[in-house]
């Protein structure tokens, strides 16, 4: 099945064509980054414009990777399957238009996709092994949480970031060092010359609970960088590398330890904060020590694109068939992780 999936939830607008889920036949991604550089941080207003202008370019170009014309579509593609929440409103929008529009001409039938399912579903893309039950660790910019996919489109949610996400942290640490948005590259880049042991910030553990809560860290630093102003390039790298190190830890010390609690031989990483160089060796290295299967998306799949939203279409409409024509679906701002059957 040949599934076009477009993708607008926030500020890159994608679009993929792939077979069978996984097998990738083209991912454009156009990344809103130099835009709201200057904000450090995502304008809504300015996301929904940037996408109006790029979604018809992007569809078309990932369509011409793929070898499918407008004249040979209704023959090429299958379905269309586009993000239709979590994220911002006018940039929801934008792609379900977009989606809903291709589906009407060309007659086919939507698969409507939650945002954090793409991020879940991301390891899928490139690594055969993973199969449920598994623990799935999403850290983007807006999420950071814990969920066990019992079965395919079967979740137990288990915690969440009370406060920042943890790309959030990343992204406003940037922000007080003086570095550039998006902060979490810039930092990750930077604390690999650094002495992680520099500072010692504060790692909230929240025992007892699986939820998060990144804005201590945030504060540890700000209060920091009050009393110890930041000095040369090499405290600057020093600060980076030891706030790395404490989200770093705090992810997977909370992840492992629920991952041994509820005897799960599997973990999966999605969203943009696993492409930090740190968490990969990290969850790795844990993962050896623990005898439990960690699985890491390529950078390309970490932060957000279209492919994942096809590779979970894919895998939803194998649960629960192809239910929606264009007229039904309304974009969801505030969708929550549901269960498909
Ligand atoms: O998944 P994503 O593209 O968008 C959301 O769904 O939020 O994630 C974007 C986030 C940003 O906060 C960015 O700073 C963070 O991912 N990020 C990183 C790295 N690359 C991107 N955080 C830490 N280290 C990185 N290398
Ligand atoms: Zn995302």
């Amino acid at each position: 099945m040949n599934i076009l999936a477009i993708e607008t939830s926030c500020d890159e607008t994608s679009a993929s064509v792939a077979a069978n889920g996984t097998k990738v036949k083209s991912v454009v991604i156009s990344s809103q980054a130099d835009i709201h550089a200057k904000f450090f941080g995502v304008v809504p207003e300015l996301a929904s414009r940037a996408h109006i202008a790029n979604i018809n370019p992007v569809i078309f170009e990932a369509m011409q990777r793929a070898g499918v014309s407008f004249e040979d579509f209704e023959k090429k593609i299958d379905a269309i399957a586009f993000t239709s929440g979590p994220g911002l409103a006018g940039a929801l929008l934008v792609g379900a238009i977009a989606a809903k529009s291709l589906a009407s001409v060309y007659n086919k039938p939507l698969i409507p996709v939650n945002h954090l399912e793409g991020h879940l579903y991301s390891a899928f893309l490139e690594h055969k092994g993973v199969k449920p039950p598994f623990l799935s660790v999403i850290v983007s910019g807006g999420h950071t949480e814990l969920i066990i996919v019992k079965d395919f489109g079967k979740y137990k949610f288990l915690g969440g970031t009370r406060d920042d996400a943890a790309g959030e942290a990343f992204d406003k640490a940037a922000k007080m060092l003086g570095l550039s948005y998006p902060g979490g590259p810039v930092i990750d880049k930077r604390a690999d010359s650094g002495n992680p042991k520099a500072v010692n910030f504060t790692r909230p553990y929240l025992k007892g609970t699986w939820d998060f809560s990144f804005s201590g860290i945030k504060t540890a630093l700000l209060n920091y960088l009050k009393a110890n102003p930041v000095k040369n390039e090499k405290h600057l790298n020093d600060i980076c590398a030891s706030f790395r190190q404490a989200v770093a830890e705090t992810l997977c010390f909370k992840a492992f330890e629920a991952a041994k609690e509820f005897n799960l031989k599997q973990i999966s990483l999605g969203g943009g904060v696993c492409a930090n160089s740190l968490i990969r060796k990290m969850f790795l290295s844990e993962g050896r020590k623990n005898k439990i299967k960690v699985f890491i998306p390529s950078i390309l799949y970490c932060t957000d694109n279209a492919a994942m939203i096809g590779c979970a279409a894919y895998l939803k409409q194998l649960g629960c068939g192809l239910k929606y024509t264009a007229e039904q679906l309304k974009p969801k701002p505030s969708l929550q992780l549901e269960n498909w059957i």
